[in-house]
């Protein structure tokens, strides 16, 4: 048994240890915003955050994160209100939609760790995140909307 803590939630789960996170979180547990796209850390589409680190969960063995705070989509807000999420519904910023919630948990990242971040900051922290649509420039977009959402938030 491996204990794990997603979302705030404490989550026993009855897997072998070298089970990747992404496995545990769509089989096991049904949380299946988390994606799989290429499941060897190349393509971001599992991107979820491990102690506040964007994290390829494809290739995280459930083992190596027990007693970690674990955060998918579905733990980014409750209610669709974290700043990237209502940047990215502004910009219309999906298109066939599969890569990003990986993109939006790597913005959130990038932005909690910059807050203020240059189009250089952003091409470098997103560059792991593939969207074989290219919605890339209203990511680059909504990650700049999201940043001014979240100064007002603040203040
Ligand atoms: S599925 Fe994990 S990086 Fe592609
Ligand atoms: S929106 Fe289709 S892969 Fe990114």
């Amino acid at each position: 048994m491996i204990k794990l803590t997603i979302n705030g939630q404490a989550q026993d789960v009855d897997v072998a240890g070298d089970t990747p996170l992404l496995w545990v979180l769509r089989d096991t547990l049904g949380m299946t915003g988390t994606k799989f796209g290429c499941g060897k850390a190349l393509c971001g589409a599992c991107t979820v955050h491990v102690d506040g680190a964007p994290t390829r969960a494809c290739i995280t063995p459930a083992e190596s994160v027990a007693g970690k705070s674990i955060t998918t989509i579905e733990g980014l807000s409750s209610n669709r209100s974290h700043p990237v999420q209502l940047a990215w519904m502004e910009l219309d910023v999906p298109q066939c939609g599969y890569c990003q919630s990986g993109q939006i948990m790597a913005a959130a990242a990038l932005l909690k760790q910059n807050p203020k971040p240059t189009d250089a900051d952003i091409d470098s922290a997103m560059s792991g995140n593939i969207c074989r649509c290219g919605t890339y420039p209203r990511i680059r977009k909504a990650i700049h909307r999201a940043a001014e959402l979240s100064t007002k938030e603040g203040g």
